[in-house]
């Protein structure tokens, strides 16, 4: 798909990943409408790159739907769907306090493994309408799963289920999708530096760097929304899983 010929929605747009897409995808000349729960960056980040905001909680069912009518409305279609919306969460099967709160276990779930299949099903519906480009091609949907999905580390058991489940679903999604004309795929990003870890400080941002093979630092958003482009103009990527690592294998 040519991305001068995008109309694309972008979960979790407000920040981090999924801005950093939205900015690449503007500057290379498609639309886009960033869905996200934060009403006051979401519309900020909007309006400085030339996109279109919609208030969503990917959670739910009505408010996506509410989303995707708007991001119809604005852009004329909708033909790429990725998926950056999601929370990290820390807590161990069994910590100092106790066993793993079941609550921030389902959260975790609800938000990025649920909340992601709730866009990925909504959109695809919306997709099926669109006409085919000369590839059959109907729309894209890109899910942000995590490097943790393979290599969880302790106190990540709920996170690592969460983005497990999103790297599941590539494959059969891309099937069930495929005679729409409609493709999946999943990003598993290593360590990234979005404000999902800035409040670190530097120290620990360095501790993380350390086992990064190459290059010896952690991830650009710019380096995620590199792929993300890439994934969009590539037709035979699909049903697949692709690490952006820096060959960090978590211990
Ligand atoms: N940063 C990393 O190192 C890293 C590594 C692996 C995977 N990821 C994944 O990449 C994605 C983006 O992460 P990031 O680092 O850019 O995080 P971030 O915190 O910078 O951005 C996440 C965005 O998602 C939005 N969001 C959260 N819950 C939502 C909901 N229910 N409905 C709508 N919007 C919601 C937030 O408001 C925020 O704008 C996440 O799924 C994360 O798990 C990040």
């Amino acid at each position: 798909m040519l991305i001068s010929q995008t109309s694309a929605l972008i979960t979790g747009g407000a920040s981090g990943l999924g801005k950093a897409t939205a900015r690449s995808l503007r500057e290379a000349g498609a639309q886009v409408t960033l869905f996200d729960r934060d009403n006051e960056r979401g519309p900020m980040v909007a309006s400085e790159i030339g996109a279109h905001f919609a208030h969503v909680d990917v959670t739910d069912a009505d408010s996506v739907a509410a989303g995707l009518k708007l991001a119809k409305e604005k852009m004329g279609a909708v033909n790429a769907c990725i998926n950056c919306a999601g929370i990290a969460t820390g807590e161990k099967t069994v910590g100092r306090d106790g066993p793993h709160r079941i609550e921030t276990f389902q959260r975790t779930i609800d938000i990025n493994m649920i909340g992601t299949f709730n866009v990925m099903r909504l959109a695809a519906a919306e997709m099926q309408g669109n006409d085919p480009n000369e590839d059959g091609e109907r729309g894209v949907i890109i899910n942000t799963a995590s490097i943790a999905a393979f290599d969880g580390q302790m106190g990540q058991v709920a996170y690592a289920a969460s983005k497990a489940g999103i790297a599941g679903m590539s494959l059969p999604a891309a099937r069930d999708l495929a005679r729409s004309g409609i493709r999946v795929m999943a990003i598993a990003p290593g360590i990234f530096l979005t404000p999902m870890l800035e409040g670190l400080g530097q120290e620990i941002i360095d501790g993380l760097a350390v086992d990064v093979t190459f290059p010896k630092r952690l991830g650009k958003p710019s380096e995620y929304a590199n792929l993300a482009r890439f994934i969009i103009e590539s037709p035979y990527l699909n049903g697949e899983v692709i690490r952006i690592d820096g060959a960090l294998r978590m211990r």
